[in-house]
């Protein structure tokens, strides 16, 4: 049984995404072990509570960014967790939380990377004028959306959208890859190579 650890600052319709991936099989031999929010007030913790999963809020109330991070790692090692999901997690994390779990974080990101890193990247696409953009799960690096892409889905951009309706859309498809990629990466038939993540070959 694998464990799962969802860091999310928001409203976390990924997580709920993935709690229900997992509670179909979609997302075979997981559990979510524990749901962890920067920020007490997030919707996706009281979403996580509403469900009966441990949830828990890790403010960092002025705390340096290492020692915020050293008690969520010490939280999700706690739960036994070996994947940790970004869900809408809006803090960086410091190099001695990649390290505590290597090649064990995930994100999702709203953009075919490395198209449109960093904040609103949905509205960034459509001022752009991109004509399609989409979402990308990869795995956390110490750089701003830059680790190796596990998967991506596109997403048109239609001469009738706004930076909403796209923005939209593209939430439908990270709702399907999220949970995809997670299935993917705990199936453990994928491996690294240089930043391409491919199929194992068979035998
Ligand atoms: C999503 O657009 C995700 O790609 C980005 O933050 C947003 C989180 O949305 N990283 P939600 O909290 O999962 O609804």
């Amino acid at each position: 049984m694998h464990n799962l650890g969802i860091l999310l600052s928001r409203r976390g319709s990924n997580f709920l995404a993935i709690a229900d991936s997992v509670a179909s099989g979609r997302i075979p031999d997981a559990q979510i072990a524990v749901v962890i929010s920067n920020l007490a007030a997030a919707p996706g913790l009281t979403a996580a509570r509403q469900r009966g999963l441990n949830a828990v809020a890790i403010e960092a109330n002025g705390r340096k960014r290492a020692e915020h991070d050293a008690e969520i790692i010490a939280t999700l090692q706690a739960h036994n967790v070996d994947l940790v999901c970004l869900a809408g997690y809006m803090r960086l994390l410091s190099p001695g939380f990649i390290q505590a779990f290597p090649h064990r974080i995930l994100n999702i990101h709203p953009s075919l990377l490395p198209a449109f890193p960093g904040l609103d990247a949905q509205t960034q696409a459509f001022e752009y004028g991109v004509q399609a953009t989409g979402c990308t799960v990869h795995f956390v690096d110490e750089q701003l959306d830059h680790g190796a892409i596990i998967l991506q889905r596109s997403v048109p951009v239609l001469p009738t959208d706004d930076p909403h309706s796209l923005a939209a859309r593209i939430l439908e498809q990270e709702h399907i890859a999220y949970s995809e990629a997670i299935a993917r990466v705990l199936s453990d038939n994928y491996q690294i190579v240089g930043r391409r993540y491919t199929p194992k070959p068979e035998g």
